[in-house]
Protein backbone atom coordinates (compact mmCIF):
# COMPACT_ATOMS: atom_id res chain seq x y z
CA UNK A 1 0.00 0.00 0.00
CA UNK A 2 1.30 3.39 -1.11
CA UNK A 3 -0.01 5.42 1.92
CA UNK A 4 1.48 7.33 4.60
CA UNK A 5 3.23 6.38 7.58
CA UNK A 6 0.21 7.45 9.34
CA UNK A 7 -2.45 5.75 7.85
CA UNK A 8 0.06 2.51 7.68
CA UNK A 9 0.08 2.76 11.86
CA UNK A 10 -3.64 3.05 11.63
CA UNK A 11 -4.28 -0.28 9.67
CA UNK A 12 -1.08 -1.68 11.41
CA UNK A 13 -3.92 -1.11 14.65
CA UNK A 14 -7.42 -2.46 12.52
CA UNK A 15 -5.48 -5.33 11.71
CA UNK A 16 -4.87 -6.05 15.00
CA UNK A 17 -7.92 -5.79 16.73
CA UNK A 18 -10.60 -8.39 16.36
CA UNK A 19 -13.74 -9.63 18.35
CA UNK A 20 -12.50 -11.35 21.48
CA UNK A 21 -14.50 -14.50 22.78
CA UNK A 22 -12.82 -15.78 25.42
CA UNK A 23 -10.94 -13.73 28.36
CA UNK A 24 -8.59 -13.82 30.82
CA UNK A 25 -9.53 -13.25 34.58
CA UNK A 26 -7.25 -10.80 35.26
CA UNK A 27 -8.79 -7.00 35.58
CA UNK A 28 -7.55 -3.84 33.29
CA UNK A 29 -6.59 -1.02 35.58
CA UNK A 30 -8.99 1.36 36.29
CA UNK A 31 -6.39 3.92 34.98
CA UNK A 32 -6.41 1.91 31.88
CA UNK A 33 -10.28 1.62 30.96
CA UNK A 34 -10.52 5.88 31.57
CA UNK A 35 -7.43 6.56 29.04
CA UNK A 36 -9.42 4.06 26.38
CA UNK A 37 -12.57 5.74 27.15
CA UNK A 38 -11.07 9.43 27.13
CA UNK A 39 -9.62 7.87 23.89
CA UNK A 40 -13.25 6.53 22.19
CA UNK A 41 -14.90 9.71 23.20
CA UNK A 42 -12.79 11.84 20.77
CA UNK A 43 -14.88 10.32 17.58
CA UNK A 44 -17.73 13.21 15.80
CA UNK A 45 -20.89 13.18 16.53
CA UNK A 46 -23.55 15.11 15.37
CA UNK A 47 -24.18 18.55 17.00
CA UNK A 48 -21.26 17.36 19.46
CA UNK A 49 -23.79 15.92 21.10
CA UNK A 50 -22.02 13.37 22.46
CA UNK A 51 -24.79 11.15 23.16
CA UNK A 52 -22.71 8.03 24.21
CA UNK A 53 -22.87 6.65 27.93
CA UNK A 54 -21.45 3.64 29.55
CA UNK A 55 -22.29 1.81 32.62
CA UNK A 56 -18.92 0.25 33.31
CA UNK A 57 -19.34 -2.84 35.40
CA UNK A 58 -16.34 -4.45 37.07
CA UNK A 59 -15.97 -7.28 39.12
CA UNK A 60 -18.24 -8.49 41.56
CA UNK A 61 -20.57 -6.34 39.48
CA UNK A 62 -19.86 -7.70 36.27
CA UNK A 63 -20.73 -10.99 37.65
CA UNK A 64 -24.33 -9.92 39.34
CA UNK A 65 -24.44 -8.99 35.41
CA UNK A 66 -23.75 -11.95 33.94
CA UNK A 67 -25.50 -14.27 36.39
CA UNK A 68 -28.84 -12.30 35.74
CA UNK A 69 -28.64 -12.45 32.17
CA UNK A 70 -28.04 -16.43 31.77
CA UNK A 71 -31.12 -16.63 34.14
CA UNK A 72 -32.82 -14.27 31.96
CA UNK A 73 -31.59 -16.18 28.31
CA UNK A 74 -32.64 -19.25 29.63
CA UNK A 75 -36.20 -18.14 29.98
CA UNK A 76 -36.37 -16.55 26.45
CA UNK A 77 -38.29 -13.25 26.19
CA UNK A 78 -36.35 -11.34 24.26
CA UNK A 79 -37.34 -7.12 24.67
CA UNK A 80 -34.24 -4.72 23.08
CA UNK A 81 -35.08 -1.08 23.18
CA UNK A 82 -33.51 -0.39 19.31
CA UNK A 83 -35.77 -2.83 17.33
CA UNK A 84 -33.17 -5.82 15.73
CA UNK A 85 -33.17 -6.05 12.04
CA UNK A 86 -35.87 -7.54 10.28
CA UNK A 87 -34.00 -9.38 8.57
CA UNK A 88 -30.69 -10.41 6.44
CA UNK A 89 -30.30 -11.15 2.63
CA UNK A 90 -28.56 -11.39 -0.21
CA UNK A 91 -24.48 -10.26 0.90
CA UNK A 92 -25.47 -9.37 4.40
CA UNK A 93 -27.00 -12.97 4.60
CA UNK A 94 -23.91 -14.62 3.53
CA UNK A 95 -21.49 -12.38 5.93
CA UNK A 96 -23.81 -13.58 8.88
CA UNK A 97 -23.91 -16.94 7.97
CA UNK A 98 -19.80 -16.96 7.03
CA UNK A 99 -18.99 -15.55 10.14
CA UNK A 100 -21.45 -17.54 12.76
CA UNK A 101 -19.52 -20.99 10.81
CA UNK A 102 -16.30 -19.58 11.17
CA UNK A 103 -16.85 -19.23 14.80
CA UNK A 104 -18.79 -22.38 15.02
CA UNK A 105 -15.58 -24.21 13.14
CA UNK A 106 -13.10 -22.62 15.65
CA UNK A 107 -14.84 -23.82 18.55
CA UNK A 108 -15.82 -27.48 16.94
CA UNK A 109 -19.81 -27.19 16.96
CA UNK A 110 -21.24 -28.78 13.73
CA UNK A 111 -23.26 -27.91 11.11
CA UNK A 112 -26.86 -29.40 12.54
CA UNK A 113 -25.57 -29.05 16.25
CA UNK A 114 -28.22 -27.32 18.04
CA UNK A 115 -27.15 -28.19 21.43
CA UNK A 116 -23.25 -26.86 20.25
CA UNK A 117 -24.79 -23.28 18.92
CA UNK A 118 -27.07 -23.08 21.57
CA UNK A 119 -23.62 -23.44 24.44
CA UNK A 120 -22.31 -21.20 21.96
CA UNK A 121 -24.97 -18.53 21.97
CA UNK A 122 -25.19 -18.69 25.62
CA UNK A 123 -21.64 -17.48 25.70
CA UNK A 124 -22.48 -13.86 24.82
CA UNK A 125 -24.85 -13.85 28.38
CA UNK A 126 -21.51 -15.37 30.17
CA UNK A 127 -19.66 -12.22 28.60
CA UNK A 128 -17.33 -14.78 26.85
CA UNK A 129 -15.77 -14.73 30.66
CA UNK A 130 -14.90 -11.56 30.62
CA UNK A 131 -13.73 -9.08 33.96
CA UNK A 132 -15.54 -5.82 32.70
CA UNK A 133 -18.31 -4.89 30.45
CA UNK A 134 -20.10 -1.57 29.66
CA UNK A 135 -23.44 -1.15 28.37
CA UNK A 136 -23.75 1.42 25.95
CA UNK A 137 -26.90 3.87 26.09
CA UNK A 138 -28.10 7.08 24.08
CA UNK A 139 -30.85 9.38 24.76
CA UNK A 140 -33.94 8.01 23.41
CA UNK A 141 -34.94 11.51 22.19
CA UNK A 142 -32.01 11.36 20.07
CA UNK A 143 -33.14 8.47 18.04
CA UNK A 144 -31.83 7.14 15.14
CA UNK A 145 -28.90 9.66 14.55
CA UNK A 146 -28.15 8.89 18.74
CA UNK A 147 -27.26 5.34 17.76
CA UNK A 148 -25.23 6.65 14.95
CA UNK A 149 -23.15 8.58 16.75
CA UNK A 150 -23.09 5.54 19.01
CA UNK A 151 -21.64 3.55 16.36
CA UNK A 152 -18.22 5.65 15.90
CA UNK A 153 -17.88 5.32 19.87
CA UNK A 154 -18.15 1.52 19.60
CA UNK A 155 -15.67 1.02 16.75
CA UNK A 156 -13.04 4.00 18.20
CA UNK A 157 -13.60 2.11 21.84
CA UNK A 158 -12.77 -1.28 20.57
CA UNK A 159 -9.53 0.49 18.60
CA UNK A 160 -8.51 2.17 21.52
CA UNK A 161 -8.51 -0.56 23.64
CA UNK A 162 -6.33 -2.67 21.28
CA UNK A 163 -3.86 0.48 20.78
CA UNK A 164 -4.30 -0.32 24.79
CA UNK A 165 -3.38 -4.33 24.91
CA UNK A 166 -6.81 -4.79 25.54
CA UNK A 167 -9.43 -7.15 23.82
CA UNK A 168 -12.92 -6.80 23.09
CA UNK A 169 -16.14 -7.38 21.50
CA UNK A 170 -19.57 -5.40 21.32
CA UNK A 171 -22.57 -7.06 21.72
CA UNK A 172 -25.67 -6.36 20.95
CA UNK A 173 -26.99 -9.83 21.72
CA UNK A 174 -26.81 -8.43 25.56
CA UNK A 175 -28.44 -5.58 24.81
CA UNK A 176 -31.95 -8.14 23.57
CA UNK A 177 -32.25 -7.83 27.41
CA UNK A 178 -33.20 -4.14 28.10
CA UNK A 179 -35.57 -4.33 30.49
CA UNK A 180 -33.35 -6.52 32.88
CA UNK A 181 -30.39 -4.23 32.41
CA UNK A 182 -32.41 -0.77 33.34
CA UNK A 183 -33.81 -2.31 36.46
CA UNK A 184 -30.47 -4.36 37.37
CA UNK A 185 -28.24 -1.14 36.55
CA UNK A 186 -30.80 1.56 37.08
CA UNK A 187 -30.51 3.17 33.44
CA UNK A 188 -33.46 5.45 33.33
CA UNK A 189 -35.86 4.62 30.65
CA UNK A 190 -35.38 7.56 28.64
CA UNK A 191 -32.41 6.06 27.40
CA UNK A 192 -32.09 3.21 24.76
CA UNK A 193 -29.30 0.62 25.51
CA UNK A 194 -27.58 -0.16 22.11
CA UNK A 195 -25.16 -2.86 23.65
CA UNK A 196 -22.75 -4.06 25.75
CA UNK A 197 -18.74 -3.84 25.09
CA UNK A 198 -16.84 -7.18 27.01
CA UNK A 199 -13.77 -6.15 27.35
CA UNK A 200 -10.39 -7.66 29.44
CA UNK A 201 -7.36 -9.19 28.22
CA UNK A 202 -7.90 -11.67 25.46
CA UNK A 203 -7.13 -15.91 25.84
CA UNK A 204 -5.20 -15.59 22.72
CA UNK A 205 -5.05 -19.45 22.60
CA UNK A 206 -8.77 -20.17 22.94
CA UNK A 207 -10.53 -21.38 20.06
CA UNK A 208 -12.68 -19.07 19.96
CA UNK A 209 -9.92 -16.27 19.08
CA UNK A 210 -8.59 -18.49 16.64
CA UNK A 211 -10.39 -17.13 13.30
CA UNK A 212 -10.56 -14.09 11.60
CA UNK A 213 -13.59 -12.45 9.39
CA UNK A 214 -12.71 -10.91 6.03
CA UNK A 215 -13.96 -7.98 4.32
CA UNK A 216 -15.66 -7.13 0.71
CA UNK A 217 -13.63 -5.68 -1.94
CA UNK A 218 -13.50 -1.80 -2.87
CA UNK A 219 -16.07 -2.59 -5.53
CA UNK A 220 -18.56 -4.50 -3.87
CA UNK A 221 -19.29 -1.05 -1.46
CA UNK A 222 -17.40 1.80 -3.16
CA UNK A 223 -19.98 3.49 -6.19
CA UNK A 224 -17.57 5.90 -7.63
CA UNK A 225 -19.56 9.12 -9.57
CA UNK A 226 -17.81 11.96 -11.63
C1 LIG B 1 -22.91 -3.38 17.09
C2 LIG B 1 -22.28 -4.74 17.12
C3 LIG B 1 -22.91 -5.77 17.79
C4 LIG B 1 -22.33 -7.03 17.85
N1 LIG B 1 -22.96 -8.03 18.56
C5 LIG B 1 -22.35 -9.23 18.70
C6 LIG B 1 -22.92 -10.23 19.55
O1 LIG B 1 -23.98 -10.05 20.15
N2 LIG B 1 -22.27 -11.41 19.68
C7 LIG B 1 -21.07 -11.66 19.03
O2 LIG B 1 -20.53 -12.77 19.19
N3 LIG B 1 -20.51 -10.73 18.22
C8 LIG B 1 -21.10 -9.52 18.08
N4 LIG B 1 -20.51 -8.53 17.32
C9 LIG B 1 -19.19 -8.79 16.69
C10 LIG B 1 -19.32 -9.03 15.19
O3 LIG B 1 -19.79 -10.33 14.95
C11 LIG B 1 -17.95 -8.79 14.56
O4 LIG B 1 -17.59 -7.44 14.72
C12 LIG B 1 -17.92 -9.12 13.06
O5 LIG B 1 -18.17 -10.48 12.84
C13 LIG B 1 -16.57 -8.76 12.45
O6 LIG B 1 -15.52 -9.46 13.10
P1 LIG B 1 -14.34 -8.72 13.86
O7 LIG B 1 -14.93 -7.78 14.88
O8 LIG B 1 -13.56 -9.83 14.53
O9 LIG B 1 -13.56 -7.95 12.85
C14 LIG B 1 -21.08 -7.28 17.22
C15 LIG B 1 -20.45 -6.22 16.54
C16 LIG B 1 -21.02 -4.97 16.50
C17 LIG B 1 -20.29 -3.84 15.82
Amino acid sequence: MDVTPDLQSLNTLFDARHSCRAFRPEPVPRAVIEDILRTAQKVPSWCNAQPWKVTVCSGAEADRVRAALLKAAEGGGHSPDLPFPDGYSAEYQQRRRDCGWALYEAVGVQKGDRAGSARQMMENYRLFGAPHCAILSSPAELGSYGAMDCGGFVAAFTLAARAAGVASIPQAAVASFAPLLHELLEIPDDRIILCAISFGYGDEDHPANSFRTSRAALEDFADWRG
